[in-house]
């Protein structure tokens, strides 16, 4: 086991005890964990590839909490860690490993200030997980329409920090596409109190867009004014085995073209990632006759009463069926179907995990390019790492593949893991060359900031980093994070 680092010194003051005596005075004993035991599970990622240490963390109980503990971190001179439900898929809530960042939960602030009806908003603080904020959408009869694997854990501050994707982009966009107002603590513990829930605004910068994606570097954000949507009345579900992936493109360009309006969701999975799912995954079967290469999910939606979402499916896929795009096809006849097959693609990163180690690649192109992802990644990883397994699923409809790379069965993991950024090039260089992004909804982390000077270099980083400079001057927010070492 490596020897543990002493505690770094904050580089003004008296030490972090004085720093935490401070803290304490603050926010009361339950606000503060210095306890081994009770810091160890913010010190690493839920994937368990990174393992920071932290002197303490604080969870601060509402806003003013927040920019006072800020302001004394600002004072000494000492950085800090906004971590939500630590779901990061690129360790972009774990602390360094020097020990000398805090980490600052939000998890105590989970209060839901206001639904509203009428104007279809939510406002929420930024600890509520994200199932919370759908079930207190739904308690007004609303939908806050964003859907991700981990909402059951991952927070709301967390999902707007790093502008989370997920299932619905297709039809509501991102994150950010759902941000009205914002409350952010800045890294001098002076408060944008930006909490309005205008559609039109046009008063200056729109200030609320830059701490939506930019994972805790320029402010922390307390809570949100979040835009909902009428809820779907009809619902539809079906799992098709597609030939081929420009059979799953022809098929989402069918249901595109029959009713844009209704397409809720279309995913693409392997045979490979469906073959994990069901043999780690309890309970975990596949509703159709045989196995296929190529999977497409596709949800249609609408909260129009009697629209006739039924026959719309049945209409396109028994045409797809007949025209060899779909070689099988199962609707879900309940809601509890529809969870079995939704269940069947969001166990997909779970299913990898159980199975060994997993290079992450969550890339998006343009989607008339996925089929040629699909292809050349495939053929660039295999030469690469032969018998590695390629398990690419994901959001087809937005252009968003998680082309994973599993180890080859058998192999030592940590061999396999120390290839990550061979493989993460590899990948990239496909990605590249059909104009996409080496980073489509995870972020960047700590794991891909050594991406950044070569896809953002130029006058994009240069204009990051002033931002950073401008609002953050000492870089205590989240240091390790978004920028390259150097931040040049
Ligand atoms: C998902 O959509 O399930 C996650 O974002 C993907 C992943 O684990 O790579
Ligand atoms: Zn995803």
């Amino acid at each position: 086991m490596a020897p543990t680092p002493p505690l770094a010194p904050p580089a003004r003051g008296g030490g972090f005890q004085e720093l935490r005596n401070a803290v304490a005075e603050i926010v009361g004993p339950t606000g503060l964990l210095t306890e081994a035991a009770d810091i160890a599970p913010y010190e690493t990622d839920w994937r368990g590839l990174y393992h920071g240490r932290t002197p303490f963390v604080v969870r601060p109980a509402n806003t003013a909490e927040v920019a006072s503990v800020v302001r004394l971190c600002a004072a000494h001179g000492v950085g800090i860690v906004p971590q939500g439900g630590n779901t990061s898929m690129v360790g972009g809530a774990t602390p360094s490993e020097d020990a000398s960042q805090i980490v600052l939960s939000l998890a105590r602030m989970r209060r839901v200030r206001d639904v509203d009806a009428v104007d279809m908003t939510l406002t929420i603080e930024a600890g509520a997980t994200w199932k919370a904020a759908q079930q207190a959408a739904e308690g007004a009869g609303a939908l806050l329409p964003l859907s991700i694997a981990s909402e059951g854990s991952a927070q709301v501050g967390g999902i707007l920090a790093t502008n989370a994707g997920g299932n619905n982009t297709v039809r509501y966009g991102n994150a950010r596409d759902l941000v009205l107002g914002l409350e952010v603590v800045l890294a001098d513990g002076s408060v944008i109190a930006g909490l309005r829930r205008l559609r039109k605004d046009n008063t200056g910068y729109c200030l609320r867009q830059l701490f939506v994606g930019a994972e805790g570097t320029l402010g922390i954000i307390t809570a949100a004014v979040l835009r909902l949507v009428p809820r779907p009345v009809e619902v539809e579900v079906a799992l098709c085995a597609v030939p081929s992936p420009e059979a799953a493109l022809d098929l989402f360009t069918r249901f595109q073209r029959h009713d844009p309006a209704a397409v809720q969701a279309f995913e693409y999975m392997s045979g490979t990632g469906m073959d994990l799912v069901l043999a780690h995954i309890p309970g975990a079967t596949l509703p159709l006759a045989e196995r296929a290469e190529h999977y497409a999910l596709v949800e249609l939606a609408t909260p129009r009463p009697r629209a006739g979402l039924r026959a719309a499916m049945e209409e396109v896929l028994e045409m797809a069926l007949a025209d060899g795009i779909v070689a099988d096809a199962a609707i879900a006849e309940s809601g509890a179907r529809r969870a079995a097959i939704w269940r069947l693609r969001e166990e997909h990163a779970e299913a990898q995990r159980l199975e060994g180690a997993s290079v992450k690649n969550d890339v998006s192109v343009p989607v008339s390019k996925i089929p040629d992802l699909l292809r050349r990644g495939r053929a660039a990883c295999e030469s690469l790492i032969p018998r590695c397994r390629i398990v690419p699923f994901g959001h087809m409809g937005d252009g968003n593949i998680h082309f994973n790379i599993a180890q080859p069965v058998g192999a030592d993991p940590a061999a396999f893991l120390a290839r990550s950024h061979e493989i993460m090039d590899t990948v990239n260089a496909v990605v590249r060359d059909l104009g996409g992004s080496f980073s489509a909804e995870h972020g960047v982390g700590r794991l891909k900031t050594y991406l950044m000077r070569e896809w953002r270099g130029g006058a994009e980083l240069e204009t990051m980093r002033r931002i950073k400079a401008a609002l953050d001057p000492a870089g205590i927010l989240n240091a390790s994070a978004v920028f390259p070492v150097g931040h040049s």
